[in-house]
């Protein structure tokens, strides 16, 4: 992991932590939260803070406002959501998230109360890292935690800027991420198995480009591993195709030759004659026997046992995007049989972020895993082994 300072590294009594939560959490459309592990995954951060006594004020983006306040992106909902369960209330800076009224709430919080400020994207001068706005968000502390491994990759006031008028930490989530992701892709315990699907290879280049450098055994599964059974001379119908990427593909299967990575890809696959049209055949097949009318939407039984098998003799496990199209009960068995082969397997596991994480909690095994990280775009980024900038800002010398 990169060496970071952390919340651990700073004497709390009497001083105000300025902590950067990820709280941007999937709503439902009543306006009610529809899953607060964001919100969880800070509350180890908070309960450290005020057990040292510190004050605490939370900011937090949530959605993507165009630049003004808009009622449907208020933190409002997670300001009572957090109360639950902290089971003590937490004060909500409803108007401005900068400036003379929450300073003023700030300066009367007592040790081990918490403020959340309202949505930081509510100013346009959050996402262009304004200078004076990050300013005037490091007001309102005397430290800055950052907690929001999810909103790290981005550069804004609130995740980058205001680390350069305010010492800047990790809190303890952020360490947990860096450390379990970073662990998995620079100091494997061995064999290092990478597991990388989802719709398209162009997406994910940048993370097999790196994988192959670092794994024992690259899987491929979802979409993308339509590119590479066609890179390899086989008929995928009407699958989704990236014509453009079979030369890429070819490279990529070329490097992990060479580098002596066992790169699996499908040699069965689920197929269906029409995405849309549940009552559309579904069938099994060898990658030899697709016919031009059909549309591959999963991997089959004889790759996921493959898959299994790899897993099952693996140290570590790195898991991101799905096998299939999962979101419907037909093509679901390859992701969720991964799912479960994580779950039963004796290795480091770690799921890193969008769609497997839904997976994972689909399968519901996500409590049997090593760690699954809040983050999406976060966790690509960092796969992809780019430095985020939210991480670079942070302390490294802790003296
Ligand atoms: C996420 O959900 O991936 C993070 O909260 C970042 O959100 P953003 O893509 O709107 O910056």
């Amino acid at each position: 992991m990169p060496r970071v300072c952390t919340v651990r590294d700073v004497d709390w009594g009497g001083k105000t932590a300025l902590v950067r939560v990820d709280f941007n959490v999937p709503m439902e459309a009543d306006g009610s939260i529809a899953d607060d592990t964001r919100i969880r995954a800070v509350l180890p951060t908070l309960a450290y803070l005020r057990g040292q006594g510190a004050k605490v004020v939370l900011m937090s983006h949530f959605g993507r406002p165009r630049g003004g306040p808009e009622p449907k992106y208020s933190l409002a909902p997670v300001a009572e959501r957090l109360s639950a369960l902290l089971g003590d209330s937490v004060q909500f800076s409803a108007g401005e998230s900068v400036g003379e009224a929450p300073e003023r709430r700030v300066h009367l919080l007592e040790a081990g109360q918490v403020l959340l400020l309202e949505n930081v994207r509510f100013h346009p001068e959050e996402e262009t890292n304004d200078s004076t706005f990050a300013q005037k968000l490091a007001k309102l502390g005397d430290v800055f935690v950052n907690d929001a491994f999810g909103a790290a990759h981005r550069a804004h006031a609130s995740t980058e800027g205001v680390a350069k008028y305010l010492p800047a930490v990790a809190g303890l989530l952020m360490e947990k991420e860096l450390s379990a992701l970073g662990t998995a892709l620079n100091n494997p315990k061995r064999p290092f198995v990478a597991i990388v699907g989802g719709a398209k290879v162009s997406s994910k280049l940048a993370v097999l480009e790196n994988l192959i450098g670092k794994a024992d055994s690259l899987l491929i599964g979802g979409g993308m591993a339509n590119t590479f059974l066609k890179a390899q001379g086989r008929e995928v119908g009407k699958s989704l195709l990236e014509a453009d990427l079979l030369e890429t593909a070819r490279g990529l299967l070329e490097r992990a030759r060479e580098r002596g990575v066992r790169l699996l890809i499908p040699t069965d696959v689920v197929v269906t004659t029409s995405f849309d049209d549940a009552s559309a055949p579904v069938r099994t097949t060898g990658v030899d026997a697709v016919r031009a009318d059909e549309l591959i939407m999963d991997i089959g039984p004889d790759s996921l046992q493959a898959y299994e098998a790899e897993i099952a003799r693996a140290g570590t496990v790195l898991w991101n995007g799905p096998m299939g199209v999962f979101e419907k009960p037909a093509f679901a068995a390859g992701t969720l049989g991964v799912a479960h082969a994580l779950a039963g397997s004796h290795a480091i596991t770690v799921v890193g972020g969008g769609e497997s994480v839904q997976a994972v909690e689909e399968a519901g095994v996500a409590d049997r895993l090593t760690h699954v990280s809040t983050g999406g775009g976060a966790s690509l980024e960092f796969i992809e082994g780019k430095t985020l900038p939210g991480v670079a800002a942070l302390k490294a010398d802790c003296a």
